[in-house]
């Protein structure tokens, strides 16, 4: 294990967060609820159930339970006793059943992030509402053509989300191609975070975090603090990154590798793209060919500033918005050894839809905002101060009716002076521009960001699927505030 600096090992701690005293003899705990994650395992891959026949059948048990979290004993919630949950692989064509079962003292449900699966009944169904002591039958049935590449899971429950996903209820869906480019391992990199206290408890978030989108000062990949991964020179890995962050932008730098990325949320058509950096909003994905150069290469994701609202922010009593001051470890690739095996030559993939040309049956605006006059106590007055299109989340009202097979252009603006990650399920959406930069090639995805005071426009076609079901802002707090609407597709 490369030895970790005190200070390296403090920033995993969230630096920069209040809670820490610099005094003469260097650094001290100004208090006894911090816990000390220990860094440096050998990353361990979650539990991987794999559809045979067509069919994958399994329970998922939620429950908060005892258990390692960073290297030590920890409380949180957990699916089928792990975090992240197990690994589902699945095929175009399958049939995914799930019953979930809930041990947790809270009402929960299940969201299948990113599958192109129906909305309806015991599906990809939002509405759906699991007590407690209670199970839930899910039946997914995932279309011949459904896109290949990682998904994740999580709980829905409005006005519950973001603690059930910071307290640990998460896992990823990995649907598989039929002539995968060749690689010598791949891996799933689950990355979320989480502020526990010294007993090892989840710390709830404060009001102020509610508002902002917590942030966690543990930043973990696969429920480890700064795990170790391994390579052989010249190999190929293709790692498939999810950010399940409740709030947290990631920013991501792997210097002295070689990096070509698959997709962001869905695949990219043609040649892999080299890139230095990979953003990813809270829910995005990114699937990463990555090949070794001798030598240890330290996974970071540097800061993002993704705004202050309300003018909050920045100072050390509130975490706020920003991600920190400064870049942060998640893992370390030591590449030693005899050289990989040589592999195949990257083949270009298929050629992706692109609506860009496509006639555009309808076009809306869709208006996210932050209530003014929000004063630092928030969300008391009854009123929500997450709000899509001036209103607060429904479930019983539906706020835009869309004809199945209409090709739709949205523009998604927000008003506020914070980034929201926009999330709507089942249909992909095509990014056709950022903050009036176009974006090209053409890039789907089930989550784009709407930068502060900007507009992100997106191409959806409202295909295969009908049915009632959501789009909200992937902070989960504010979704759980409000931010959420209802679309109905007939
Ligand atoms: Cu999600
Ligand atoms: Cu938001
Ligand atoms: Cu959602």
């Amino acid at each position: 294990m490369r030895p970790l600096s005190r200070r390296r090992a403090l920033q995993l701690g969230g630096l920069g967060i209040a809670g820490i005293v610099v005094g003469s003899a260097g650094l001290a705990w100004a208090g006894t609820t911090r816990y000390e994650p220990v860094p440096g395992e050998d990353l361990a891959a979650p539990s991987v159930l794999t559809s045979t026949a067509g069919k994958l059948t399994l329970t998922l048990e939620a429950a908060a339970g005892r258990g390692t979290l960073a290297g030590r004993d920890a409380t949180t919630l957990r699916y089928n006793g792990s975090v992240p949950g197990p690994t589902l692989h699945l095929r175009p064509g399958d049939h995914l059943g799930v019953d979930l079962v809930n041990h947790l003292d809270q009402p929960t449900n299940l969201h299948t992030h990113g599958l192109q699966v129906s909305p309806q009944g015991n599906s990809d169904n939002p509405f759906v509402m699991v007590d407690p002591g209670q199970t839930f039958h899910y039946d997914y049935l995932i279309p011949d053509d459904h896109p290949t590449g990682t998904f994740w899971y999580h709980p829905h429950h409005h006005g519950l989300a973001a603690d059930q996903v910071y307290g640990g209820l998460y896992g990823a869906i990995v649907v598989g191609e039929p002539d995968p480019p060749q690689v010598s391992a791949d891996r799933v990199l689950v990355i979320s975070d989480i502020t526990l206290n010294s007993a090892g408890a989840v710390q709830p978030a404060t009001a102020m975090q509610r508002m902002t989108g917590r942030e966690g000062d543990l930043v973990l990949v696969n429920g480890q603090s700064l795990p170790r991964l391994t390579a052989q020179p010249g190999a190929r890995e293709r790692w498939r990154i999810v950010n399940a962050c409740v709030a947290r932008y990631l920013q991501l730098r792997l210097d002295g590798q070689d990096l070509r990325l698959l997709g962001i949320d869905l695949p990219f058509g043609g040649q892999a793209q080299q890139v230095e950096e990979v953003l990813l909003a809270p829910g995005n994905r990114a699937d990463l060919l990555v090949t070794t150069h001798a030598g240890i290469s330290t996974l970071q994701t540097l800061p993002y500033d993704r705004g202050s609202g309300m003018g909050m922010g920045g100072g050390m009593g509130s975490p706020g918005a920003g991600s920190g001051g400064s870049a942060l470890e998640l893992a370390t690739l030591t590449v030693s050894g005899a050289p990989a095996p040589a592999v195949t030559a990257l083949s270009p993939r298929p050629a992706i839809r692109d609506l860009r040309g496509a006639d555009v049956t309808t076009r809306r605006t869709l208006t996210l905002a932050m209530g003014m006059g929000m004063g630092m106590m928030g969300m008391s007055s009854g009123g929500s101060a997450f709000t899509i299109d001036g209103r607060g989340f429904d479930p019983d009202r539906i706020d835009h009716t869309v004809a199945s097979g209409a090709v739709e252009e949205w523009t998604i603006t927000n008003t506020s002076q914070m980034d929201h990650p926009f999330h709507l399920h089942v249909w992909p959406m095509q990014v056709v521009s950022v903050a009036t930069t176009p974006v090209q090639p053409a890039t789907w995805q089930n989550v784009v960001n709407v930068p502060a005071g900007g507009s992100t426009v997106v191409r959806i076609a409202f295909d295969a699927h009908t049915g009632r079901t959501v789009y909200h802002c992937h902070i989960l707090d504010h979704e759980d505030n409000g931010m959420m609407g209802v679309i109905e597709v007939v």
